[in-house]
């Protein structure tokens, strides 16, 4: 099953620099359109979004929109959200339909995408092809409860674009999770820079102080054909959050229940009440002098056993893949994920139109719940960057980005960004496959020494 990937693999071997034209250039901005989001798959919303026939979920990328509908128990359809009669979009926001009948001259289509009404149309003297007037599909696919869509006619199936994705966070059930919470805000910056600032941990030592106080390590990030893998270097166990580092000065049954607890406090996520229960629990159940796999080990038997008592049932998960999964992955192109056993953070960004200093961030915590005792949660406009609206860790982040695309501006940049090849590879992977969408429309990229 693990398949050797058609691009690019492991850590990028040369250095190499970045234009800034990617996130900076109007006119990038708008070639992206044909180029990039009218090609690729990207994640439209969850199947929990739509759980009963007829709920739908519109879901927007630039000027676009797609309807997407639970059609049935099983099937998920999409449509283009604009009426056949004279273009007014059908629907806004999310609900439940039995047909979509057009506010503006009451064109109506059953949920198959039928034209089953149009207003005095023997006006049309037979003209009209009542198959042709039908709303148009757009491509669905599901993975791990996400639905993905592409407005692509002719492109290929999701599971070959997903590549590696499905091996590596498959086994974690995502589909089984729910939203623990889901907000989002605009965000001066390029989308791509709000993307990178997640697939990356080369800035964690710098914006976020407190993971190297409990001996965060450092990171390595490898590209993963279209996609690209976050990791810790030198962690036991794995996975993020409950990988187990060492501090010299801390015992090191305690650094679970340090990190996850900080993780609850500052993230919000990237654990759960049980891990820090469990983790709470390890010094006791532990003897003095034991190393960090068997604390890792010592915390996943403790939190599955917790869980289990709960109704939360934990899928099986080969210790040798979760120590090789990594922390975080870059789903191409703008998805992130950081899953685990019982629990996922994810991010999707967007761009706010043609406007390449804008973008629309979203950011959600997925768990698994004993059935029954999911939250009800909507999407939350949080705007504010500061205060209580956001965890700490990504406030810490938010500082970063409007700064950045402001800096990328300088035209003393014109020569190149210079990405970390190791623990930034991920970055330039990112940069290497987008500009293979973008053709005749991407920038050189430069070598150190020739630019
Ligand atoms: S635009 Fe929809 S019925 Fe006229
Ligand atoms: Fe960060």
């Amino acid at each position: 099953m693990n398949k050797p990937n058609p691009h690019l693999s492991g850590a990028v071997e040369a250095p190499m620099k970045l234009s800034t034209a990617p996130y900076i250039s109007p006119e990038y901005a708008r070639a992206e359109k044909n180029q990039l989001w009218l090609k690729t798959w990207q994640v439209a919303c969850r199947e929990e979004e739509i759980p009963q026939v007829g709920d739908f979920y519109t879901y927007e990328i630039l000027d676009q929109s797609v309807i997407v509908l639970r059609l049935s128990e099983d099937e998920i359809v999409a449509y283009h959200n604009a009426c056949r009669h004279r273009g007014r979009r059908l629907l806004q926001g999310c609900g439940r339909a039995t047909h979509f009948q057009c506010p503006y001259h009451g064109w109506t289509y059953d949920l198959d995408g039928a034209n089953t009404f149009i207003l005095d149309k023997e006006n049309w003297s037979g003209a009209l092809d009542d198959a042709a007037l039908r709303l148009k599909t757009v491509k669905t696919g599901r993975w791990g409860g996400f639905v993905f869509v592409n407005l692509d006619d002719d492109c290929g199936p999701l599971e070959d674009f997903l590549q590696e994705v499905p091996y590596w966070l498959g086994v974690f059930e995502t589909g089984k999770m729910r939203y623990k919470w889901r907000q989002w805000l605009r965000m001066d910056c390029n989308w791509k820079v709000a993307v990178e600032a997640f697939i990356e941990g080369y800035h964690a030592e710098t914006t976020h102080p407190q993971i190297a106080e409990l001996g965060g390590g450092k990171t390595g990030s490898s590209a993963e054909g279209l996609h690209a893998r976050l990791f810790q270097v030198g962690s036991a166990g794995g996975g993020i959050g409950t990988g187990v580092n060492e501090k010299d000065d801390i015992d090191v049954r305690n650094i679970p229940y340090l990190g996850l607890k900080q993780a609850q406090e500052t993230i919000w996520s990237n654990t759960s009440e049980t891990f820090v229960e469990a983790a709470r629990r390890l010094p006791d159940l532990l003897p003095e002098g034991v190393d960090k796999m068997q604390v890792s080990m010592k915390l996943m038997e403790v939190a599955c056993q917790l869980d289990a008592e709960r109704g939360v049932k934990w899928p099986q998960v080969d210790p040798m893949h979760m120590a090789q999964v990594g922390i975080n992955w870059h789903v191409f192109p703008n998805t992130v994920l950081l899953p685990n056993v019982t629990f996922c953070l994810g991010f999707r960004m967007r761009p706010d139109g043609f406007n390449p200093d804008s973008s629309i961030m979203e950011v959600f915590a997925l768990e698994r719940y004993p059935e029954g005792e999911e939250p009800e949660t909507q999407w939350e406009h949080k705007p504010e960057q500061t205060g209580d609206s956001w965890p700490l860790l990504i406030k810490q982040d938010f500082r970063n980005l409007a700064e950045q695309q402001a800096g990328m501006h300088s035209v003393s940049l014109s020569d190149g960004l210079h990405p970390n090849p190791v623990q930034e590879a991920s970055v330039i992977n990112f940069q290497r496959n987008l500009a293979d969408y973008m053709g005749e429309h991407a920038p050189e990229l430069l070598e150190p020494g020739k630019g």
